[in-house]
């Protein structure tokens, strides 16, 4: 047994319950005691005085103890957990930490107890010096601790409190759905879960919780809402995880117009609580196809003013074959005028060319337009009819670079959409004092998979066809647009949906262009195609990535930032270990063999 006074030493006395946080005290506290408890932030040995910035999510403050009179000053160390009573007092003038919100006073200790120890951490919370990722995911507890994470996480409290209140208020309900489900078709792999009972049979965690929402209006729930975990076993980057949370939404009885008034209204609402930040809306509402013939992009950035230009006309004509012959043979050629290019040189533009050809184009033509004239290995080849009409086209100026790709159009805009980004990030070009929020609406239902043969859905089989393309469906699917939506703020996608298909007719044929044959739509969709017989009211709905909107809102660079215990970049948890081996027992209980 742990003697008395020992586990009292570690716990400490009763009195020492703290009376304030670390944030609280003001000048005005001055003369009061106080009892706080926190971590060792720093300690400073001074002139024979021991001074510690004592550490709790509310904030610091600055206890004062004399080694004399109390005898663990000595002892403390980084990240030791105390608690701490005395007087509060005002810090002598000109010693006073602006900084600080406590910084006005500090804590004359008269009684300390050291709660908890530590061993030296492996990086320093208090300073916010590079550390590498994977240490910081390893000792996420720790990394935790820190202030600006502290501050990520409130924020996604704070968020997740407003889109509650904002939809309750609208009549929503949150209602749950299942973890343990079927398959659900959003387009990426699925995390499957064995079950013992059934031996040979797996759940899979739901790639959004998309078919019981549908199910939910079926049943009469005519506004939803829910904060749900959704998983895909998908390439991560920056802003994907494989296990993420949306803001899922689903109401009856509404137009495409309704949505995007109820989800302008909660962005208003969270830009103006969480930012300060008025926005006007409605937002601009752009079809897909001039989102890309514009800014080569479904997430168009327009913090970015620069835009894509068709020039084929111009150069129909042209002695310089390469783009003659392109537009003789049905292609175009796209044009992005780029501003602010003086720092740019030929070894720039190649590197350009190189990330043209990776992101799919055959080559990148450029110029400059420098005081000596065209800077370009192509423009030579221009008469002086294309060069006076390029310039007025485009209304070049010096200083002016225009790249150009000559393919098939939507292939040259994305190409030229990559180097957009690319460049305005290098020439600092992005408007970072604008929020741009936009729609991107009209996008194809259908888009052609070479690796699968067959065509898939842009958004997801359950999304409606545009009513004005629905005679297009039997003969060229390609054409029918679709009734999906996303949302766009700062060329970041933080949100899709669509009005859905309720008659079961029409699901049945879409599920027939996708290749997907009756036997197989019954076993793998029956439940909604039933619930579709029995009187599915029209409806609609949207989810938005909620990580992703709490890294717009918080600036923070990655959604790793802004998720308490994420995953890795290859969909691990550095801290727990897992993905792990398991028990042969485990594995024979759930009737599984493993070939390695
Ligand atoms: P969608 O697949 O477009 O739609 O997802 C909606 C939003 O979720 C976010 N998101 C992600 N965030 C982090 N990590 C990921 N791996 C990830 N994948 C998606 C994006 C995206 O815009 N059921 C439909 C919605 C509907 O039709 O109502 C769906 O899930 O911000």
């Amino acid at each position: 047994m742990v003697p008395f006074d020992k586990l009292r030493a570690r716990h400490g006395p009763r009195s020492l319950k703290r009376t304030h946080t670390c944030g609280d005290l003001t000048a005005k506290h001055a003369g009061k005691k106080a009892v706080l408890t926190g971590w060792c932030d720093v300690r400073r040995d001074h002139g024979g005085l021991v001074f510690v910035d004592l550490r709790d999510r509310y904030g610091k403050t600055q206890v004062v103890l004399d080694p004399k009179k109390i005898r663990q000053a000595k002892e403390i160390r980084p990240e030791y957990v105390l608690a701490v009573s005395g007087a509060v007092r005002k810090r002598p003038k000109g010693m006073e930490n602006k900084k600080m919100a406590t910084g006005a006073v500090e804590l004359a200790v008269e009684e300390c107890a050291i709660l908890n120890r530590s061993p030296t951490p492996p990086f320093e919370i208090s300073e916010e010096k590079e550390v590498s990722e994977d240490l910081r995911l390893q000792y996420r507890f720790l990394d935790l601790r820190k202030p600006k994470m502290q501050k990520f996480l409130i924020l996604r409290h704070q968020t997740a409190q407003i889109v509650r209140n904002y939809f309750s208020q609208k009549g929503f309900l949150e209602i749950e759905t299942p973890m343990l489900t079927r398959s659900t078709p959003e387009g990426a792999r699925d995390y499957l879960v064995p079950s013992r009972v059934q031996a040979g049979k797996f759940f899979a965690l739901p790639q959004s919780p998309q078919l019981f929402k549908q199910l939910l209006m079926v049943a009469g729930f005519d506004k939803y809402f829910q904060l749900v975990k959704c998983f895909r076993d998908e390439d991560l980057r920056a802003d994907r995880q494989p296990e993420f949370t949306q803001i899922d939404v689903e109401a009856s009885f509404v137009e495409r117009e309704d949505i995007f008034a109820l989800v302008e209204g909660l962005m208003a609402v969270l830009l103006k609580e969480v930012l300060g930040v008025k926005i006007k809306t409605p937002f601009d509402r752009l079809s897909y196809v001039e989102a890309l013939w514009n800014y080569g992009s479904d997430k168009p950035d327009r913090r970015i003013v620069w835009k894509i230009v068709d020039v084929s006309e111009i150069f129909q004509k042209s002695p310089f074959k390469i783009f003659s012959q392109a537009v003789a043979g049905g292609k175009s050629v796209q044009t992005l005028k780029v501003t602010g290019t003086g720092v740019l040189v030929r070894k720039d533009f190649e590197a350009l060319e190189a990330l043209a050809v990776r992101s799919g184009a055959r080559g990148l033509g450029w110029a400059k337009l420098t005081k000596e004239g065209w800077m370009s290995p192509i423009a030579k080849n221009f008469s002086e009819a294309d060069k006076s009409a390029l310039v007025k086209e485009l209304q070049l100026k010096e200083g002016d670079a225009v790249l150009f790709v000559a393919d098939e159009k939507n292939l040259a805009c994305a190409v030229l959409g990559t180097l957009r980004l690319e460049l305005a990030e290098k020439l600092k070009a992005i408007d970072t004092a604008r929020n741009d929020f936009c729609w991107v609406t009209d996008f194809p239902l259908f888009e052609w998979s070479a690796l699968e043969k067959r065509y898939v859905s842009v958004h997801h089989p359950f999304t409606s066809p545009h009513p004005d393309d629905l005679s297009l469906l039997a003969g060229e699917p390609q054409k029918v647009r679709s009734q999906g939506y996303d949302l766009v703020w700062n060329g970041s996608e933080i949100g899709g949906g669509s009005i859905r298909i309720h008659d079961r007719a029409l699901q049945q044929q879409v599920f027939e262009i996708l290749n997907i044959s009756s036997a197989d739509a019954e076993r793998r969709f029956g439940f909604l195609l039933k619930a579709l017989e029995y009187g599915a009211p029209p409806h609609g709905g949207i989810a938005l990535g909620f990580d992703r909107l709490v890294m717009l809102l918080s600036g923070a660079d990655s959604i790793r930032d802004v998720i308490a215990f994420p995953k890795t970049a290859s969909a691990t948890c550095l801290m727990t270990e897992a993905p792990a081996e398991v028990d042969a027992r485990q594995l024979k209980e759930l009737h599984i063999q493993t070939t390695r």
